[in-house]
């Protein structure tokens, strides 16, 4: 049976790049989403203009609340579930060895991993992050547990298991043989990709190959990953790692890397140039479906190799300053074409919520040296986690906004749940000029987001719960 929905309609329409976010944003105050028994989005627009056909269905008054599309999150990591907001670590490479690889060994324990898969698509759903590109765990029965609990709430989800097979001491649970690296990765893909349908096309459930980052990995490893992915992109599997996180002179992550494999760029590792003076020693990593979160101190090569290859970046924000991490360039980052979409990168990121990566965003661009400087339009913000989520899942025709035919994947916000957000959405002053007004409300509903607000949240048109039952 139709479903209708009627609340304040925001989403960014059509198919634009972030630069044209701005003159994509649809706002319809007096909005109506109809979903069809399948899902699928059949309608959207002015309550007033719905067509007779939808006079029997079944209504779902959300007014005065919003209707946005669902989060799409592109960096997230399920082993640091109960990790975040550690203390003790310091800046990324110190933070991993004291903090994160002892953390992600508990995972070891099944019930400990099963724990964490019910906890982590409890967040998920308290969060509205309908999907997600996640960076798994280096235990296969933890992987196992997560794509299971993701199908059963009904939750999108990419994921492979975290690749290290060279590592400090306190990783050695986390690493495996190169032998074993391939093997695992391998039985991932043949036990969980489009597990749930059968098909890429229709499911929910996605697998990646994930190696680390290029420390935790050897030429030997980047070599084998290159080849199993060459044979498997056709059926659509995806990548996913780091890139160009912490660039601390001398021992950081970037200059580890380089002297680690003697390239000239940290992104010539994952695109097959990983020999001395990143001759080729293998095939590239890179494509429509591989993501790279962080990107905060790429060249702009390396900007333009991703652009052209279609590989998006994770951008997050809330993790760069928990981490030390420094800021991505925004202008010079979105000059360069490349797709940009949002991660929290939970745990090293400290919220679930993709709308406080993107206000963080806003801080941290806003704060930018200089002519760098860029105050960004809220569309934006939202076009950043939301329709830059999907593309960079290479899913933008599934889901991402409410274009008709799409899978009816969105929020319910109900302001009046969180009274700080309230107060700025019915007291804050708006402009007398319509657009700026509209520009205003919106904003003020990314900043003031928090979780109590998020009531609803749909995938395909279902309604998922958060059950809260490892509190
Ligand atoms: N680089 C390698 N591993 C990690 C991780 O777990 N988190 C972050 N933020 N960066 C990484
Ligand atoms: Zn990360």
């Amino acid at each position: 049976m139709t479903q209708l929905h009627l609340g304040h309609v925001f989403h960014v329409a059509g198919s634009p790049a972030l630069t044209g976010a701005a003159s994509a944003l649809v706002s319809i105050p007096d909005g109506a989403l109809a979903v069809d028994g399948s899902g699928r989005i059949v309608f959207c627009g002015e309550r007033a203009a719905l067509p007779p056909e939808f006079d029997g269905a079944e209504v779902r008054d959300h007014r005065p609340g919003f209707l946005l599309p669902g989060f799409v999150d592109t960096h997230i990591h399920f082993p640091q579930t109960f990790a975040g907001d550690s203390y003790g670590g310091g800046q990324l490479l110190e933070w991993l060895e004291h903090c994160i690889f002892p953390s992600e060994s508990r995972f070891a324990d099944p019930e400990f991993a099963a724990r964490a898969a019910v906890e982590f698509c409890d967040r998920r759903i308290a969060a509205g992050t309908t999907a997600a590109m996640v960076f798994g765990s280096a235990f296969p029965h933890a992987q196992d547990a997560l794509f299971a609990e993701t199908r059963r709430r009904g939750l999108r989800i990419v994921s492979g298991r975290g690749i290290q097979t060279v590592g400090p001491d306190s990783a050695a649970a986390l690493i495996t043989s190169e032998e074993d690296a391939l093997r695992l990765t391998r039985d991932e893909i043949d036990r969980w990709h489009a597990a749930d349908t059968g098909d890429v096309a229709t499911a929910l459930l996605h697998v990646a190959i994930v190696p680390r980052f290029s420390l935790s990995v050897t030429t030997h490893t980047l070599k084998d990953l290159g080849e199993l992915y060459d044979s498997v992109r056709d059926r659509g599997v995806y990548v996913h790692s780091h890139l160009n996180e912490n660039n601390r002179p001398g021992t950081g992550e970037v200059a580890s890397v380089k002297q680690m494999y003697g390239v000239h760029t940290y992104l010539d590792t994952y695109d097959g140039k990983f020999g001395p003076g990143s001759s080729v020693g293998g095939k590239s990593l890179l494509g429509r479906r591989t993501i790279l979160a962080h990107c905060v101190h790429c060249e702009d090569s390396e900007l333009e190799r991703m652009a052209e290859t279609g590989t998006s970046i994770a951008h997050c924000p809330v993790s760069q300053l928990f981490l030390g991490s420094g800021t991505m360039p925004w202008k010079r980052t979105v000059a360069s074409g490349v797709n940009i979409s949002a991660g929290t990168d939970f745990g090293g990121g400290d919220e679930w919520l993709i709308a406080r990566v993107v206000a963080d965003a806003f801080k941290v661009h806003m704060g930018e040296d200089g002519d760098a400087a860029v105050a960004m339009h809220p569309a934006e913000m939202l076009f950043l986690g939301t329709l830059a989520g999907a593309r960079a899942l290479d899913m933008e025709d599934r889901f991402g906004n409410f274009d008709a035919g799409k899978e009816a994947d969105f929020v319910v916000v109900e302001p009046a749940r969180v009274p700080a957000l309230a107060g700025a959405i019915n007291h804050g002053v708006r402009s007398s000029d319509r657009e700026r007004a509209t520009e205003q409300t919106l904003f003020a509903l990314l900043m003031g987001l928090r979780e109590p607000a998020i009531t609803e949240v749909y995938v395909q048109g279902r309604r998922l719960h958060e059950e809260r039952s490892s509190r």
